[in-house]
């Protein structure tokens, strides 16, 4: 019974995913006994590293970096989401989005306390507690609605540069980890991913793929109301039928 609820829109995902679950699956040889009792049972896990690589590895990348999803061993994410909001997501999921729900109550396969050894150990093993001390930061939940036409100026100043004034992709000579940076105007892009997160992205930035934070790297910081604009604007750019390609009769 070890499973997460995955749809079937990221294949690269889910195949890295399952096998980090396999890996941990059978490290007994039938038929020979072990030196102490029998295997630790599932429930009985708690350690943070063994948990983090069964669970989280596949998506979020070895040592909470360079996965498919946001990095959660970035400092910045850290001090900016909190020990509560990472307990409350890692137990619920992301409703419609690939990240699952791990509790049981919400169906998952952790009890409580190994999903309250997954947020602290985050913390304990990735935050930097000192980064922000007397320093004003985002909330990590957005406080006001954006404006979507003062977005696409936001972005203009502040993404357009690595992302392209369209934000389909880079202009040129701005190469990320994995190459050309690709769009984040893309229908199915946008439809696997919540407006939350793209807030943590654009907040905490992506360290690992050379993605600056709010701060954009020291020039002028953005505003919580700049920030809020660009994910309107972002969010604007979604579709009713993400992948398709062809317009719908009407
Ligand atoms: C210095 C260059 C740079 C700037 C400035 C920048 N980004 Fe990025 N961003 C990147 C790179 C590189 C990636 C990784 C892209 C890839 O691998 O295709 C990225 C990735 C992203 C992603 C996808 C991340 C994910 O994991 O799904 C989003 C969304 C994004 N950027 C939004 C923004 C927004 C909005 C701004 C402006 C507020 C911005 N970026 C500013 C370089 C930049
Ligand atoms: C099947 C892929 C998958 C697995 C496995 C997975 N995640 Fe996620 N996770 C995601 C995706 C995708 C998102 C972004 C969801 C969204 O759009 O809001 C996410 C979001 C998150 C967030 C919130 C990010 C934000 O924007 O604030 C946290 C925290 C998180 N995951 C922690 C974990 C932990 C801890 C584990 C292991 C117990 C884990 N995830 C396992 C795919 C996954």
């Amino acid at each position: 019974m070890r499973s997460v609820r995955l749809r079937p829109t990221s294949l690269r995902a889910m195949a890295l995913a399952t096998a980090a679950f396999a890996l941990v699956g059978c490290e007994r040889i039938p038929g020979r006994p072990g030196p102490g009792p029998e295997v630790v049972r599932p429930n009985e896990v708690l350690d943070f590293p063994t948990l983090f690589k069964a669970n989280c590895v596949g998506c979020h990348g070895e040592n909470g970096r360079n996965g498919a999803a946001i990095s959660l061993s970035n400092p910045v994410y850290l001090a900016v989401a909190g020990e509560d909001n990472l307990k409350e997501i890692i137990g619920n999921g992301v409703s419609g989005k690939l990240m699952p729900p791990f509790a049981k109550s919400a169906g998952g396969m952790l009890t409580d306390q190994q999903i309250n050894v997954l947020a602290h150990g985050m913390m304990q093993a990735w935050s930097k507690p000192d980064l922000f001390v007397g320093k004003n930061i985002p909330p990590y939940k957005a406080a006001q609605l954006g404006d979507s036409t003062r977005g696409q100026q936001a972005f203009g100043t502040f993404c357009a540069r690595c992302h392209g004034a369209a934000g389909e992709g880079a202009p040129g000579d701005v190469k990320s980890e994995a190459g050309k940076v690709g769009s984040i105007v893309d229908g199915s892009y946008l439809a696997l991913i919540s407006d939350q997160d793209l807030r943590s992205i654009v907040i905490a930035g992506r360290p690992d793929e050379g993605m600056p934070d709010w701060r954009t790297d020291g020039a002028q910081a953005m505003t919580d109301q700049q920030i809020s604009d660009i994910i309107a604007w972002l969010a604007s750019k979604r579709t009713a039928n993400p992948g398709q390609p062809y317009p719908t009769q009407p």
